[in-house]
Parts: structure tokens; C-alpha cells; sequence
């Protein structure tokens, strides 16, 4: 049976984009492939990632187009031109209208580093949900996986895992825990529970 055909969609160092890659060599992803990454940074690590993994790249800057809807509209051509069927957002620093959302309902991914609803929404992205976290002085955190829709962070919910918050955590320490222990064992995973579903309709 023909794959699900996956775009990834980062913006920084992209270690949940290597999460994916490295699930697709030990088969904790087969249902899908990823077919493409796209950045909106020239200069993010995920697109080296992808190079070295042989993935076609594609980059897309927001300054460079003439408006928000031009930059959307400018990432769905790529994704339309490479009959993508499931787009995860793996680091993606950039909130996408429902311009963008409408189009692939039940078909977008996110990886969000904290037990939404906790921590998520506008600002809360990186390394700030992990300092709001230790702020408020909360005792586990974890990350979620979820579907994409016009509300951020506010899709149905498809995975969650607990990690827990240590004494003297820093955000960054935080963080490196966060992703070993939930982000990266999750995202796979739930690319591979929506490829399979996906597969399944066609
Ligand atoms: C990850 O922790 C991801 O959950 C978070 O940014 C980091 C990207 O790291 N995403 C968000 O905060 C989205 N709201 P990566 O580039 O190494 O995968």
C-alpha cells in the first residue's frame, strides 16, 4: 500500500524532525514517509538534518513575501506540488491561519513542549513554555501531541506524557528533558497512528 506522504515543517535545530527520520529507519514509522521539510528559517539546522538524510528541502521566508496569506499560500503550493497528505509541525515557529488550517482538517500535526492545556497558546513556544513552567512552580510538565486547527494549540489532543520537573531545573535542562523523555518518543509515534489512519482511507 502506497504511503502517507508527510512534510515537516520546522524552523530550528530540529530535533523532532530527526526523531522522525530515525523512526522511519527502525520502522516505528512505515505507514507514512516524509517527503519534504520546509523551514522558515534560511539558516535552521533541520534543514541540514534533512539533507543528510536525503529529504528534499524547501525554505520559506515571511519577510520575503508581500503578506501573511502570500506566505501561507506560498507553503501550500509546496505542499500541494508534492501531493503532501499529512503535515507536521515539528518546531515550526510560525502560527498558521485558518487560511491554512481549513485546508487540511484532521491532517496537521504539532508537537507542544508542555500538558496542554498548560503552558500553550500565543507566546508560549521553545524554551518560554519550560520558564513559564518552572515560574509557576508546577511539579510535572510533559509534552502533547495534537492536531492543528484555526485555535493554538487548541486541536484534539492525540498523545500526552508526563515528565517530571526536578530541583535546581533550569529551563534549558528542562527542555533537554522534555524531549527525551516525552517529544521524541511521541511525535513518531503519532505520525505513525495518523499515516496508518490516513493509509487506511484511502
Ligand atoms: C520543541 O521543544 C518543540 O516542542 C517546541 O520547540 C522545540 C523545537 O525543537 N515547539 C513549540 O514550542 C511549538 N509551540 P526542535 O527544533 O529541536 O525539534
Amino acid at each position: 500500500m502506497e504511503k502517507t506522504k508527510i512534510a515537516v515543517l520546522v524552523s530550528g535545530g530540529g530535533t523532532n524532525l530527526q526523531a522522525l527520520i530515525d523512526a522511519q529507519k527502525t520502522g516505528i514509522l512505515h505507514s507514512g514517509k516524509i517527503e519534504l521539510v520546509i523551514s522558515n528559517k534560511a539558516d535552521a539546522y533541520a534543514l541540514t538534518r534533512a539533507e543528510n538524510a536525503g529529504i528534499k528541502t524547501a525554505t520559506v521566508i515571511k519577510k520575503n513575501c508581500a503578506s501573511a496569506m502570500d506566505f501561507e499560500n506560498k507553503i501550500l503550493s509546496v505542499l500541494d506540488e508534492n501531493g503532501i497528505e499529512l503535515i507536521i509541525l515539528a518546531g515550526f515557529m510560525s502560527i498558521l491561519s485558518e487560511h491554512f488550517t481549513s485546508k487540511y482538517p484532521k491532517r496537521i500535526l504539532n508537537v507542544h513542549p508542555s500538558l496542554i492545556p498548560s503552558f500553550c497558546g500565543e507566546g508560549f513556544y521553545g524554551l518560554r513554555v519550560h520558564e513559564a513552567a518552572l515560574n509557576y512552580g508546577v511539579k510535572v510538565t510533559g509534552a502533547t501531541v495534537h492536531y492543528v486547527n484555526e485555535i493554538t494549540d487548541g486541536g484534539e489532543i492525540i498523545l500526552q506524557k508526563a515528565v517530571e520537573i526536578k530541583e535546581g531545573d533550569t529551563p534549558e535542562v528542562l527542555q533537554k528533558r522534555v524531549m527525551e523523555e516525552a517529544e521524541w518518543i511521541l511525535l513518531p509515534r503519532a505520525a505513525e497512528l495518523v499515516s496508518e489512519k490516513i493509509q487506511s482511507e484511502k
